[in-house]
């Protein structure tokens, strides 16, 4: 007999529908498989292309053979909601048997989850795209946590850096801005000190 899940899928303050615990969850539980229709990453490719622009999605990456797709005799799991503080995390379990086909992806909880608590993991999504603005836009994180990365996506090595750049480049512009407002101001005092001077 299967074990009775201890969740429910309800409305969520992340995104649309979510899944939160309806019992305790102990750390290391596992908590629910992701089901779906195996479909093959060209069939994944040619058919949910759109998935892409909208960032919206119920595709999983199971191995380098196989994604489970939701949409198609999906269960309870494909409601699960993205966080950047999550409180369970997405195992692949290798099958044995090594038939890539019969890998399962199973949520377990990263620490105790109360009941009323949403159920969250880190999607990590990777794509083998360039990270234009709109992409990153249609893959947005809004998980609200303080640790929020922005972004429902794993940034690439490249994208890390670009971003540190322009992070680095911010930094240099507001300290150039600084020393501008200071140097302004200065310019300001020396020209009211040389107007009492000539009086
Ligand atoms: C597997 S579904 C989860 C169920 C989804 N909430 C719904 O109602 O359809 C994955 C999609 O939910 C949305 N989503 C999940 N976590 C999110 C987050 N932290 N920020 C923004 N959107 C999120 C994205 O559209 C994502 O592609
Ligand atoms: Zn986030």
């Amino acid at each position: 007999m299967e074990k009775k899940l201890k969740i429910a899928k309800r409305r969520s303050r992340i995104h649309g529908s979510g899944v939160v615990a309806t019992a305790p969850i102990r750390k290391g539980e596992h908590i629910v498989e992701y089901k779906g229709k195996l479909i093959t990453h060209d069939e994944a490719d040619a058919g949910y292309h759109g998935e892409l622009n909208t960032g919206h999605t119920f595709l999983f990456t199971l191995n380098d053979d196989w994604i489970i797709n939701a949409n198609v005799g999906g269960n309870i799991a494909k409601w699960i909601n993205c966080s950047c503080d999550p409180n369970a995390v997405a195992f692949v379990h290798e099958h044995p048997s090594k038939d890539s086909k019969r890998d399962q992806v199973i949520i377990e909880a990263l620490r105790a989850i109360k009941p009323g608590e949403e159920i969250t993991y880190d999607y990590g999504f990777e794509f083998d795209v360039p990270y234009t603005p709109e992409l990153l836009e249609a893959w947005a994180c809004r998980c609200g946590s303080p640790k929020c990365k922005g972004t429902m996506l794993t940034l690439k090595k490249e994208d890390k850096k670009k971003a540190k750049k322009e992070d680095k480049k911010g930094l240099k512009d507001k300290k150039k801005e600084k020393k501008e407002k200071k140097d302004r101001k200065k310019n300001k005092k020396d020209r009211k000190k040389n107007k009492k001077g000539k009086k």
